[in-house]
């Protein structure tokens, strides 16, 4: 699928991608009208996604965006129910919008599947993360989106540590699906974007309402690009995930590694070193391959000590978080084994 659909019509002479279309506005009469309501270039990326995810893909200009349009569909004052390990950007979105009163947190241990649902009666939206960020905990993801149904809320997952090549939220009972496609789907650090999916058609109609309303679109070249790069997804995939299964075995019996967190599959693995914050520190400054960045899911394998980012001070201070790109991996183990010494 990633590289079969989202192609235009073939033919003699046909170009083999969707060009982008960089046009603001369209002539009259036709099925595109303005730039912000529509762009052919995001038809083929929403192609793509929607078939990997099993729903209708609406394409935003961020990760943050695609979750905005989300919360945003909520009611005023409505309750929302999320991880205490969720994204960062997610959590400080929701608190920031309840010093305005729109919306309610909840915070939750995702892994408590019975505290999690006793937590959402009266609540309007579940948000689920599983594997979380970057303790890289598991939910219970199919209790959950039931049992949050069950209770009346909305049940939306943030899929962007597993891809739809891992975990496919929708056939979990989950009802909407949000990734960062600047992550693993683009995968090449070349791109911010995000993306929703949804199969319920009035929450889609909602999802691209609060895109157009909003304004959170994404550009015609992003949009080009990010497909470019969704095309190569499965090996890429492939590739990471079992460079980072290796690296986190050959971690666990590292000396100056205290813990291992690899949930056995996807692309990060988060390991706390011997010696603290300043060890990690050092460890992500002595790096020479690996990049110290605070992005993840690019074909660059990254660190960061995760302690040290404004709102996650509550983390293991030791703990980095390696996002696992393509590069071989004894070059990886041997930059790794140089900077933990
Ligand atoms: C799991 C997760 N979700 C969402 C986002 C937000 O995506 P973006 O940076 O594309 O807005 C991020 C960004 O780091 C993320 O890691």
């Amino acid at each position: 699928m990633a590289v079969a659909l989202g192609r235009g019509a073939r033919g003699p002479g046909s170009p083999m991608d969707v060009p982008p279309v960089l046009s603001s506005t369209f002539v009259a009469g036709g099925d595109y009208v303005y730039g912000r309501d529509g762009n052919p270039t995001w038809v083929p990326f929403e192609e793509v996604v929607g078939a990997l995810e099993g729903g209708t893909a609406v394409v935003f200009a961020s990760g943050l965006a695609a979750i905005s349009a989300v919360i945003e569909s909520l009611p005023a004052g409505a309750t929302v129910v999320l991880p205490s390990g969720a994204y960062t950007g997610t959590r400080r979105l929701v608190a920031d919008l309840a010093t305005r009163g729109r919306v309610q947190g909840r915070l939750v241990d995702l892994t408590d599947t019975d505290a999690t649902l006793a937590a959402c009666e009266g609540a309007a939206l579940l948000w689920l993360e599983s594997p979380s960020n970057p303790l890289l905990e598991i939910a219970d993801v199919r209790a959950l989106a039931e049992g949050g149904k069950a209770r009346g809320a909305l049940v939306a997952m943030d899929n962007t540590f597993s891809t739809p090549l891992l975990q496919r939220p929708l056939e979990m009972g989950v009802e909407v699906v949000v990734h960062s496609a600047t992550k693993l789907l683009s995968g090449h650090s070349d791109v911010v974007m995000g993306v929703a999916i949804a199969r319920d058609e009035t929450l889609v109609q909602s999802l691209r309402s609060r895109r157009s309303l909003h304004g959170g679109i994404p550009g015609p070249v992003e949009t080009f690009l990010a497909l470019r790069g969704l095309r190569t997804l499965p090996v890429r995939l492939e590739r990471a995930q079992a460079t980072a299964a290796e690296l986190a075995r050959r971690l666990e019996e590292h000396p100056k590694v205290e813990k291992v967190r690899y949930p056995g599959f996807a692309t990060i693995v988060s390991f706390d070193v011997v010696g603290g914050a300043p060890a990690a520190d050092k460890v992500c400054a002595t790096v020479q391959l690996i990049v110290p960045a605070t992005s993840l899911g690019g074909v660059e394998t990254m660190v960061e000590r995760r302690g040290k980012v404004a709102g996650e001070e509550h983390l293991p201070p030791g703990l980095i978080r390696m996002s696992v790109g393509l590069e071989h991996v004894d070059d990886l183990w041997a930059d790794l084994v140089q900077a933990l010494a």
